[in-house]
């Protein structure tokens, strides 16, 4: 996790890394700091704990700055404090760092080079820079060549920028597995986690890829393999827009992402729909999972939530088998795969460190593979043979709201093209059925106030609560549960229905919030029975049910959809309920404690 920043040119290089880093916030922020270069070349460090803001406070902003490394943090070593926050520095003072990933084998080196260096933090980015410093010292390399043996004795994950007092109109960086972009402008570099970050100064960037480094200076970029092959890359154009990044009048962006999915249901039809009308992708994708013999989703948190849902649609559409795993237990517990599998992997972010584990696996197995992500050139779209974009916009926020809709809308076209392929009889128009779920979408989301009203009566005084449902609503509950424990910080479990009374029903006390979805007509009766069950022993229960199911009066009706399709609606009220739970409980929404927008450490 971590987002850095730096920035070499010619204005003001701390207002440009504190942008920067509010845009990196979603990645951490538990410390952040710049190291920034003064017009006489002096270096000036400032680092906080907390927020970004609570950094901006502490810049002095008399200090006239045209270069500079920043960093915002999600703590792996070391608690979150102003010692643990980046940049670190050498003892000397002479190099500067900022990173992103883990250092595996930062015990090891710190024994193998510096048992006579006195450390200042817990860190693993500690070790880096001093080990650079070291390097250059003792045996008197130039940077460059002290910054590759460092990284040669490296061994994990890294994305750094590297500041040198001595070369103070260089900037150096270099990676492994961590995300790093370059991005050129006239006068001007810069190097960022992800291209948002300094959107505001330029949409050409460069991927710099695992095994290089490179050099910023304000007249240009140089890349090279740590060999010292020089590397010809051109920049890219990222089609960003910076107005998509603000909160516009809402409050919080979790607000804004949830009433933004009705327009991303009509995004993803018209960017999937060809001149004539019709859903089209790129045929190879079709061919590969027509040649396989079962797929298998790989996928984290509300992305794996999504795979489920994607395998009833994928199952029931194309009749291939499918499976979902969890990404950090299949890389290290690999189930027997069949002969011809098809890998789909799920990522808002397509950077998540346990998929990418897989996917990399799977490369070596030489198996196809697709990724769905809302992010292009992405580490797991440009690592997978084939991407899926889901063009939701930014999601911001860290609970995942409308790429969970977008990922399922997209599956449901992949399922209805393969199927047509396949020559299956397809009885679901789907973009048809996507436009009406846009519009079902608002009439739920016009309802908020419904929702805000069980969250102020229900749950914001309440310690645990559960969700519960049956079959497709089993799934929905699985994220339900998932995005009002990770924001409001209520316990709260997802259960299918029918299991409660094996063990689970044990927990339930007098006004024990329980709140059951159902959209099946099979098993409906079934889990109204279940919902009766709780009520008797004292449960405060709430029943959302799709139209046309003969509900107590007292349900919230959903309007009827496909039923392949539930969740993109029924998902709407759990994301409000999470929502207005958080707020009413004094979160901070969309930075909710210990977590991070984009995982990406093991
Ligand atoms: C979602 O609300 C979570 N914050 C988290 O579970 C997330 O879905 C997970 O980390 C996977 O991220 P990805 O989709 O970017 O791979």
């Amino acid at each position: 996790m971590c987002g850095i920043v730096g920035y070499i040119g010619n204005k003001d290089a701390k207002e440009i890394l504190l942008h920067g880093l509010d845009t990196l916030e979603y990645r951490g922020y538990d410390s952040a700091g710049i190291y920034v270069m003064d017009d006489s070349q002096t270096g000036h460090l400032f680092k906080e704990k907390g927020r970004i803001a609570a950094l901006r406070d502490k810049v002095d902003q008399s200090v006239a700055a045209f270069s500079g490394i920043g960093h915002t943090r999600w703590a792996t070593h070391g608690a979150p404090s102003v010692d643990n926050a980046h940049p670190h520095q050498s003892n000397s003072g002479r190099f500067s760092i900022v990173h992103n990933g883990v250092i595996e084998n930062f015990a090891e080196v710190r024994d193998a080079y510096l048992q006579d260096v006195e450390l200042h933090s817990d860190t693993d980015t500690e070790i880096i820079v001093q080990l650079i410093a070291w390097f250059a010292e003792s045996e008197e390399l130039d940077t460059m060549d002290a910054f590759k043996k460092a990284i040669v004795a490296l061994k994990g994950s890294y994305a750094l920028a590297l500041v040198d007092n001595e070369n103070p109109d260089v900037i150096y960086a270099a990676k492994n597995k961590s995300p790093l972009l370059l991005g050129t402008g006239d006068g001007f570099n810069v190097i960022c986690s992800d291209a948002m970050a300094m959107i505001r100064e330029t949409n050409q960037f460069i991927e710099l890829m695992d095994g290089e480094v490179a050099t910023l200076s304000q007249e240009g970029i140089q890349i090279e393999t740590l060999a010292g092959d020089i590397i010809d890359r051109a920049p890219y154009t990222a089609h960003l827009d910076a107005n998509d990044l603000g909160k516009g009048t809402y409050p919080y962006y979790m607000a804004k992402e949830i009433d933004e999915q009705p327009a991303v249901m009509r995004k993803i039809i018209q960017n999937y729909q060809n001149e004539q009308g019709e859903l089209e992708m790129d045929p190879e994708i079709l061919e590969s999972i027509l040649a396989s013999d079962r797929i298998y989703i790989v996928a984290c948190g509300t992305s794996y939530n999504a795979g489920w849902v994607g395998k009833q649609l994928l199952e029931k559409t194309t009749n291939i088998p499918t499976e979902v795993h969890l990404s950090s237990e299949f890389g290290y517990n690999m189930p027997l795969l069949t002969e011809k599998p098809f890998f789909i992997f799920l990522s808002q972010s397509g950077e998540t460190a346990d998929s990418r584990q897989v996917l990399v696996q799977v490369n070596e197995m030489g198996y196809p593979s697709l990724t769905l992500t809302n992010v292009p050139g992405s580490t797991l779209s440009r690592e997978a043979q084939f991407t899926l974009l889901l063009y939701a916009g930014p999601e911001i926020a860290v609970a995942s709201t409308k790429a969970y809709t977008a990922q399922i809308a997209v599956m449901s076209i992949l399922a209805e093209l393969t199927a047509k392929a396949k020559g299956l009889p397809v009885e679901m128009d789907v973009a048809h059925e996507l436009a009406i779920i846009a519009s079902a979408i608002e009439s739920v989301i016009d309802d908020k106030e419904i929702f805000e009203q069980l969250s102020l009566t229900h749950l914001s005084t309440s310690r645990n609560a559960f969700y519960i449902g049956r079959g497709i609503d089993y799934y929905l509950v699985m994220e339900a549960s998932l995005k009002l424990k990770e924001v409001s910080y209520v316990q709260t479990e997802g259960f299918a229905a029918g299991e409660l009374k094996h063990g689970t029903i044990a927990l339930i006390e007098d006004n024990t919030p329980v709140i059951s979805i159902i959209t099946d007509k099979k098993t409906a009766g079934h889990t109204r029975g279940n919902a009766h069950e709780v009520i008797s022993r004292g449960a405060h229960s709430m029943i959302i049910s799709m139209d046309g199911l003969n509900q107590p009066e007292d349900a919230y009706v959903l309007p009827k959809v496909h039923e392949l399709l539930t969740p993109l609606v029924s998902v709407i009220p759990t994301q409000l309920i999470a929502y207005y739970t958080s707020l009413h409980r004094g979160n901070d929404v969309d930075k909710p404690r210990n977590l991070a927008k984009s995982v990406t450490v093991e």
